[in-house]
């Protein structure tokens, strides 16, 4: 049986510019080349999803332009449901300028229509994520929509995935509804509001932030791959070596392979090592999208191991 997983989140351009290094303050440099690519991260996990052969469905909002045009022909295209998606008439498209150095990118964001993924939206089609086996949101939209959403999916025993990114202080009253959340070690530090510096005190920060919030974590450490706490043993499963064209998605990799796993009975740890191969796969990619493994991918990266 295929799995229904709702994505509640935001659709951006995504505006790349490739760059040899970062400008320094006040300087002018030349990048190479410009690409208008779709992305957003409730847009990628929701193809991420749609790839890895689940059945979704997306609530969120574009405007009335050519690049909401685009951001909805392709997650058609990659078919996801683009029916609880609105379009509206007095704000842009969200987009994400993103620039690209071989090293690593820097992103922002203008939020534009996703503010238009409101509370009332939620209600509107509240169904979808009730009949749904996985509900996944991310933070890209307001904060009151993404409630409202874990809300109607506790109301029905839907299991529950937030990735906190870009990541903000969340209160217990929110993280008591998710079942996951799956930060990266900086927004972790945001969640938590404490650094470590040895594997020891990530566990035990990690600890008392389960204790305190109510979700299971799942850390995701870029080329060290993700730790998690298996009762109070902390085990990080690392990640395949890969050579990397784009880090770009590589997190909305994580947690839709995560998402599509887990409603499908695999276990925590199985579940995570085939996200950790998924986000693998997606950095030997150009483009957040285009980067989403289909299962063959996935299963790819261990078999040959690079
Ligand atoms: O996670 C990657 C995404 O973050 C990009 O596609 C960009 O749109 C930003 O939202
Ligand atoms: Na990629």
């Amino acid at each position: 049986k295929e799995q229904r997983i709702t994505v509640v989140g935001s659709l951006n351009m995504d505006l790349v510019v490739m760059v040899e290094r970062m400008p320094r303050r006040g300087e002018t440099i030349h990048g190479r080349q410009l690409h208008t690519i779709p992305g957003g991260k409730g847009a990628n996990q929701a193809i991420g999803c749609a790839k890895l052969g689940a059945q979704v469905s997306m609530i969120g909002a574009v405007g009335s332009d050519a690049f909401g045009d685009k951001l909805i022909e392709r997650l058609e295209a990659c078919s996801v449901s683009t029916e609880a998606i609105v379009r509206a008439g007095d704000i842009s498209t969200g987009t994400a300028s993103i620039t690209h150095t071989p090293e690593d990118n820097s992103i922002v964001i203008v939020s534009g229509a996703n503010l238009r993924c409101s509370s009332e939206l939620v209600d509107t089609y509240r169904d979808r994520i009730g009949s749904a086996d996985t509900l996944l949101v991310q933070l890209e939209i307001p904060l009151a929509s993404v409630r409202r959403a874990l809300e109607w999916a506790r109301r029905s025993g839907v299991r529950t995935i937030l990735n906190p990114a870009p990541a903000v202080p969340l209160s217990r009253d929110l993280t008591q509804l998710v079942d996951f959340i799956s930060p990266n070690e900086t927004e972790f530090e945001i969640l938590s509001g404490t650094t470590w510096d040895d594997e020891e005190s990530l566990a035990q920060a990690m600890r008392q932030w389960e204790y305190e919030f109510g979700a299971r974590v799942l850390i995701t450490r870029g080329d060290k791959g993700c730790s998690y706490l298996e009762g109070d043993e902390l085990y990080t499963i690392s990640a395949p070596n890969v050579q990397v064209i784009d880090t770009t998605g590589a997190g909305d990799a994580f947690n839709a392979a995560f998402s599509v796993a887990v409603s499908q009975g695999m276990s925590i740890r199985e579940a995570i090592s085939f996200a950790v191969q998924a986000a693998s796969f997606s950095v030997t990619r150009f483009g957040a999208q285009d980067g989403m493994p289909v299962w063959e991918e996935v299963l790819s990266i261990t078999s040959t191991g690079t």
